[in-house]
């Protein structure tokens, strides 16, 4: 089987994990630090906090600006559902916001229009607490523009770069444009640490914030235990920030990989009805999932389409959610079909190949001969 992912695993990760374990410190250690500081210097902020996992990232983030219930958070159309269900779990609510229809990512026109219209009526004005962009499939979306529109209002950004380690708008890192960069270490991401998130943030304030919500609410700079808000337990462990130091090691050599095996398909691609995935010039694409964008008329049978590939030994998947018309969304707010024309579209067409590292010319050949004999069809 052409696996869809398989995560870079190698034995001096599994040596970092066998010697957290057997020191017996499993918690709250040296290893957390040490990771939380090397993911701080690899993306160039001040501080990194490391979490359970990338939703848990989102949630906090909210929670340190002070998202409250009947607050309002602009947010993507297209996303994994985490994304928006952080947003409803403290008790706000998503604007849905819908997509452009080459990068997949946030229009930030859309984006100005919906911001405008908010903030012209005071009950809604004041609501406005955050703006939620996703670096989708590990692009990100047009944060010179996105924060040129939050900047007009004063509003912070929270980026979901859950997918988006390394990769960089104008030569600048994911999780440097935003007050604050929410990551995951899922295997499927470049680097992982089974589950696992951060968030990475400039800001003094928030980050002690963050350590407080992130461990029962206890101050981090207390020399003494002394519990200053309600918190979670949205800890990461010492032998998965062994790992996760370890693999951050080779993230660099990863995405190289990555993007490598990218501009292959790109080539075998060209001039196909199938489309590679569309980089703009400022965009460094670390490529998390190749989604490609199935013609029109092969939408219908896109389920059919990875069936059979699957049943050729080759995993495929969809790209991501039209979060809207999900059954919760849909029925909560009645969105309908229509709404977001875009990311309705983009979400009944895209298609993800396979891509890892191991992954073989001859592996990369096949995928797309099956493919377009598929199309064909
Ligand atoms: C865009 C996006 N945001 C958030 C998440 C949630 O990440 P995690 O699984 O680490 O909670 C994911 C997961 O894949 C994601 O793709």
């Amino acid at each position: 089987m052409i696996r869809l992912t398989i995560p870079s695993i190698e034995d001096d990760d599994l040596q970092a994990t066998h010697e957290a374990l057997a020191s017996g410190f499993l918690v709250q250690g040296a290893r957390v630090a040490e990771f939380e500081s090397s993911i701080a210097d690899y993306i160039g902020v001040k501080h990194a906090i490391v979490v359970s996992n990338c939703t848990a990232a989102l949630h906090l983030s909210l929670l340190a600006l002070d998202v409250r219930a009947g607050d309002l958070v602009l947010v993507t159309t297209y996303s994994w559902p985490a994304t928006a269900n952080v947003i409803e779990l403290c008790g706000a609510l998503p604007v849905f916001v819908d997509i452009q229809p080459d990068t997949f990512n946030i229009d930030p026109e859309a984006l100005a229009t919906t911001l405008n219209s908010l903030m012209a009526v005071t009950e809604t004005a004041q609501h406005v607490k955050a703006i939620l962009p996703v670096h989708t499939f590990g692009q990100m979306a047009d944060m010179a523009a996105i924060i040129k529109v939050a900047e007009q209002f004063d509003i912070p950004v929270i980026e979901d770069s859950a997918c988006a380690l390394g990769a960089k708008w104008e030569g600048r890192n994911a999780g440097t444009w935003g007050k604050m960069g929410c990551f995951s270490f899922h295997p499927r991401k470049a680097i992982t640490t089974g589950e696992g998130g951060a968030i990475t943030t400039n800001d003094d304030q928030l980050a002690r914030k963050l350590r407080a919500l992130r461990n029962h609410g206890q101050d981090p700079e207390a020399a003494f235990p002394d519990f200053i808000m309600p918190g979670f337990n949205y800890r990461m462990t010492e032998f998965q920030a062994a790992f996760g130091s370890s693999q951050l090691k080779k993230l660099d050599r990863i995405i190289t990989a990555r993007r490598r095996l990218a501009h292959q398909y790109n080539n075998l691609l060209e001039n196909d009805p199938v489309l590679a995935p569309f980089v703009p010039s400022q965009s460094f694409h670390v490529y998390q999932s190749y989604v490609t964008l199935l013609p029109e008329e092969a939408a219908p049978h896109r389920a059919e389409i990875i069936r059979r590939l699957k049943e050729l030994g080759i995993e495929t998947n969809i790209g991501t959610w039209h979060m809207p018309l999900t059954t919760y969304f849909r029925t909560r707010y009645g969105h309908s079909t229509g709404d977001f024309p875009i990311s309705e579209d983009i979400f009944s067409r895209t298609l993800t190949l396979p891509l890892y590292e191991a992954l073989t010319s001859e592996d990369q050949n096949k995928v797309v001969d099956y493919l377009q004999e598929m199309i064909r069809k």
